[in-house]
């Protein structure tokens, strides 16, 4: 079973929890004894939540935004990468290429940000695309997708299933500056193009990772529009 893994700022805070990492790194370590193919893209959190801060604030372009954007969450993948030892690809992917030809070496790939103008979610959905992945979770720090922001607004409803066309419609709605792509729309046309099944669940709780690949129902699946 192939499986890509979106790990987003949940996962790292301004001060990143180690032990929270080191359930993680355990989790994926078990999942790849048992002969799954797994692929990782890390976000880049608050860290590069507060480089875009400071480089718009000083009036630097988008583009340039994204690129720290893009650093920060290749940081936060090698990091990971490092804790997982000799059972990850030693090295970040730069491009799908990359992703492509270092996931065929068979260890476990970790892969951060690759080009301005869309988001590691995006990432996520292009890697699941060029490994032929059976599946693509993105781990967040909201239990599903809502009808409205839940963060928000308290009568918003949790959708258990979803379709993309729908998700795309509420993606359109969002804000698309750099540090703002959640759930962008390129991730879900790739996702829609290429059918493959997605989950959105709540990482904050590790075992939830297990549980969406035993098959369990939680979050929110992302139904391909046939
Ligand atoms: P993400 O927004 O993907 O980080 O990348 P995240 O922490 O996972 O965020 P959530 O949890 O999904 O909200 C950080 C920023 O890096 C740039 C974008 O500006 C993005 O918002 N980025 C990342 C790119 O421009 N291209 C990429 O391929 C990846």
């Amino acid at each position: 079973m192939k499986v890509v893994f979106k790990l987003g700022k949940f996962l790292f805070p301004l001060k990143i929890q180690t032990e929270k990492l080191k359930d993680y790194v355990k989790m994926f370590e078990e999942m790849f004894k048992e002969g799954k193919k797994l692929l990782i893209v890390t976000g880049g959190g608050e860290v590069a939540r507060e480089y875009i801060r400071v480089a718009r604030e000083y009036g630097l372009d988008e583009a340039t935004c994204d690129q720290l954007g893009i650093e920060v969450s290749r940081l936060n993948a090698y990091l990971l990468l490092s804790m997982l030892g000799e059972n990850a690809y030693p090295e970040v992917p730069k491009s799908l290429r990359e992703v492509k030809r270092f996931f065929h070496h068979g260890k476990i790939v970790v892969c951060g940000g690759l080009t301005p103008g869309h988001s590691t979610t995006a990432v996520g959905a292009l890697a699941a695309e060029v490994i032929r992945a059976d599946c693509y979770v993105i781990a967040t720090d909201v239990d599903g997708i809502y009808t409205r922001d839940p963060k928000i607004y308290k009568d918003a409803e949790k959708l258990e299933v979803v379709d993309t066309s729908e998700v795309f419609k509420m993606a359109s709605q969002g804000r698309f500056w750099a540090g703002t792509y959640e759930l962008d729309p390129l991730a879900i046309k790739v996702i829609e193009r290429s059918k493959i099944p997605t989950y959105f669940i709540d990482g904050r709780k590790t075992e939830n990772l297990k549980k969406v690949l035993a098959g369990e129902k939680i979050g929110t699946y992302i139904k391909p529009k046939q």
